[in-house]
């Protein structure tokens, strides 16, 4: 079964579990959490069937950190016929556990630190003046087609070293494969994200090959020479793997903090007043905006051992969903939870997960969504249309907002 088709299928058992459609559930899957959570925050989900759905602040906060909670085997994809050239491809560390995670993990560590990641503010800057100015030349544009889904992309591109004339089609490629884990697109589109997930590997092959004969200062010659690790080295298809997962985990999940942030900001006249006058700090305002819309709002993990969680025993082999979305608005963990507040302070949500599996890029993350805004919000931003949402149960984000930039 393909990624997609599991997508589908979880998003479709999610909403029969529900009892809701899926466009009810789109417009605010929270207070349909809250619902579930006031009844028990552990409740068993398909009974008989050993699924669980954890909603509870502390609950979902154990299960992430608790080593009796791990990552199921994950699925193997057969390579197709024409990309058979491509070395078999190795699980990721997003879906491995120790030590294999440990090892993956270590190998990329140096490169997503703060004091690393700073010499990417003036590239992100630019590029995001560079996308308002161009926005600003059309009569109207789409915050998400033309903002919010390009920035990081290309940043990851930098970050990778993808060389300037082919980030075009690294920007086509990474958009089509985002659409791919919509369950809502087409048979059509779904299909074109599928393929391009290999134009791409294909396209990775390639550059990693140059990157050994020619190493330059990037995070792709750095894995593909094998240094800045304290591991061994990667084998082609694990160094393949790698890239793609930098570019998946980071693109469309930090593009729903963008585009969601920017939404709830715009309509919240207040934050936007204060952030265009200083009073308020753009940094805040992001952590408010991943816990008040968790762009990730599920999470996944199998019980290794019979354990406890609240007032329930999960047994061993069960899987448990993590409802992050739901454990950043428990009101046992944060006062007036619905009511957004860029003040908020302190501000523990779980948007990025917790424990050994807890994001990688969430420095990134955080300084691109900060960047975003600041930059988008210092221009006349007019929303000119109704904002779409995608109604996918797991990443939560929009499909459009039209909007005129001036
Ligand atoms: C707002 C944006 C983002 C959100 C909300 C987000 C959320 C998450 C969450 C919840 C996890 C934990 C998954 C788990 O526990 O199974 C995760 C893992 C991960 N994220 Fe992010 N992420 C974002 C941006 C990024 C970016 C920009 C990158 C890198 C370019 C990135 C790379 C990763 C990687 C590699 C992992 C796997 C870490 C591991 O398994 O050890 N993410 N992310």
């Amino acid at each position: 079964m393909s990624v997609d088709d599991r997508m589908r299928q979880m998003s479709g058992q999610w909403f029969h579990a529900l009892g809701i459609s899926q466009e009810d559930f789109a417009a605010n899957p929270y207070a349909v959490y809250r619902r579930w959570q006031d009844q028990s925050p552990v409740r068993e989900i398909a009974p008989g069937r050993g699924r669980w759905m954890v909603l509870g602040y502390q609950q979902v906060r154990t299960a992430l950190t608790d080593p009796r909670f791990i990552k199921s085997t994950p699925p193997s994809y057969p390579i197709p016929e024409s990309y058979q050239h491509l070395p078999e491809m190795a699980p990721s560390m997003l879906v491995v556990n120790p030590p294999a995670h440990t090892r993956l993990r270590s190998l990329v560590t140096r490169a997503f630190q703060p004091r690393h990641l700073e010499r990417l503010r003036p590239f992100i800057s630019a590029l995001a003046d560079d996308l308002l100015d161009e926005m600003s030349r059309q009569s109207s544009s789409d915050l998400v087609e033309d903002y919010a889904l390009p920035l990081p992309a290309l940043v990851i591109a930098e970050l990778l070293g993808v060389p300037q004339q082919d980030r075009p089609l690294f920007r086509r490629l990474s958009q089509k494969i985002a659409l791919m884990v919509d369950p809502t697109q087409s048979a059509d589109v779904r299909q074109a994200g599928a393929t391009a997930r290999w134009q791409l590997l294909d396209y990775f092959h390639t550059l990693v090959q140059r990157k050994q004969d020619e190493p330059c200062d990037d995070l792709l010659s750095d894995l593909a020479a094998g240094r800045d690790h304290e591991g061994s080295a990667l084998s082609a298809g694990e160094l393949l793997t790698m890239a793609l997962l930098l570019l998946v985990a980071g693109h469309e999940t930090t593009a729903n903090l963008i585009s969601l942030g920017a939404y709830r900001i715009l309509s919240t006249p207040d934050a936007l007043y204060e952030l265009r006058g200083h009073q308020a700090s753009y940094s805040d305002a992001v952590e408010e905006c991943l816990r008040f819309e968790s762009p990730v709002q599920l999470d996944g993990r199998m019980a290794q051992d019979d354990a406890v969680l609240g007032p329930t025993l999960i047994p061993q082999g069960a899987s448990v969903t993590l409802v992050l979305a739901q454990a950043n608005r428990d009101p046992v963990a944060f006062a007036n939870p619905d009511s957004f507040d860029i003040h908020r302070n302190p501000n523990p949500h779980l948007a990025f997960g917790r424990g050994i599996h807890m994001c990688l890029g969430s420095s990134l993350a955080r300084m691109e969504g900060a960047i975003a805004l600041e930059h988008l919000l210092s221009r006349q931003v007019q929303v000119a249309g109704p904002a779409l949402y995608q109604p996918n149960v797991l990443l939560r984000g929009l499909r459009h907002l039209p909007v005129k930039i001036s």
